[in-house]
């Protein structure tokens, strides 16, 4: 791939991952980042582990006085599309600071939009998440499930999707991906980037991995009630560095249409695993011992949810590879060598 990609959000978990993806495939990355949830060490690392052009541009998409900024970069790096995975992604967070999360997650789409319209870039490859499915759904579920995302921060991906798609229908010459990601975990086997959350983890293998290399006591097991096959909360974990392929995969994709498009595809490995299961594989990749103790189910939590991978498959040719015990491994390796983050 000899393209010229502009990632938002690149030095971010997701983003370093698919940003050292793309590269390694040959392109040419433009990465807009404010680091309000990500660090520069990240970027260097990207440059340590792949060749190419990277420029970096920091500046916030959702901040109106960065507009021009942005708008100029992205001009003169004449890119061929984007990947945009800047925005806020905090779960509970939205919840509690619901107009933010759509001020922010919906202008800095607008921002980019506006920007490479003015590049005469009209591809998109966006970052959306399974949140946007209902609890409704039977597994495994497919991109015509039912959306009904129970959060403001899945409302903003599932209103990010739709406004993506009139832009489809109005400019007949946008190429748009809304990639609904499952639950990412895992690291590159590097070591060398992964996940850095600031402050406690909402999310589960961070956690996880916390408590394994001693910066956390004990893991609370959110709810042990459910209908699963073991009481705990069943999900599609997909480990980060597929995810960064099904990235690549989609551009590709994308770039090979002649006409405009949007389409929704699920990225997930099409396999769930519970808590428990999950604890069991990362005490075998660390050897360590994961105390936990079963806690009251967490609000806006549904018991099972995994993916029907088949359409990444038909139409870009992808599918996750790595297990269950290699997200494992990899997720153990980044935290043990860096147990503060970016930041050890
Ligand atoms: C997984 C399971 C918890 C923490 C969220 C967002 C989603 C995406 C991924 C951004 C559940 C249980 C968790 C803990 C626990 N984020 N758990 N103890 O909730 O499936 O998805 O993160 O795109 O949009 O909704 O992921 O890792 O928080 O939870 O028992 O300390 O682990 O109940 O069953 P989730 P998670």
């Amino acid at each position: 791939m000899s393209q010229r990609i502009v990632v938002t959000g690149g030095a971010g978990y997701i983003g370093s991952h698919v940003a050292v993806e793309l590269l390694s495939q040959g392109a040419s990355l433009l990465i807009i980042d404010n680091f309000a949830n990500s660090h520069p060490e990240a970027v260097s690392r990207i440059q340590e582990l792949a060749n190419g052009e990277v420029v970096l541009l920091e500046r916030d998409l959702a901040d109106a006085a960065h507009k021009g900024d942005i708008k100029k970069a992205v001009a003169t790096f004449k890119p061929d599309g984007a990947v945009h995975l800047a925005g806020l992604k905090a779960v509970g967070e939205s919840v509690e600071e619901p107009i933010r999360y759509y001020r922010v997650n919906l202008e800095a789409t607008i921002t980019l939009v506006e920007a490479l319209e003015n590049a005469h870039a009209k591809t998109i490859v966006f970052s959306s998440s399974a949140t946007v499915y209902g609890e409704e759904n039977p597994n495994p579920v497919d991109e015509d499930g039912k959306t009904a995302p129970a959060n403001p921060y899945g409302r903003t991906k599932f209103f990010i999707e739709e406004m993506l798609k009139d832009l489809a229908i109005a400019d007949k010459s946008w190429r748009i991906a809304n990639l609904r990601y499952f639950n990412p975990v895992g690291a590159h086997p590097s070591g060398r980037i992964g996940e850095d959350p600031n402050g406690v983890p909402n999310n589960l293998f961070p956690f996880i991995a916390q408590v394994a290399v001693g910066k956390r006591d004990t893991l609370k097991v959110f709810g042990n009630d459910y209908q699963t096959r073991d009481g705990t909360g069943v999900r599609d974990y997909i480990h980060v560095c597929d995810l960064a392929r099904g990235h690549a995969a989609a551009l590709g994709y994308l770039s090979k249409q002649t006409s405009g498009c949007a389409i929704d595809v699920n990225l997930g490995a099409g396999v769930g695993y519970s808590v428990l299961e999950a604890v069991a594989a990362f005490k075998r990749a660390s050897n360590r011992e994961i105390p936990f103790e079963f806690a009251p189910r967490r609000d806006g939590d549904i018991a099972e949810i995994f993916a029907n991978p088949s359409l990444s498959k038909e139409l870009f040719g992808w599918q996750a590879q790595k297990t269950l015990d290699d997200m494992c491994a990899d997720h153990w390796r980044w935290q043990s060598k860096n147990p503060d983050g970016y930041n050890s």
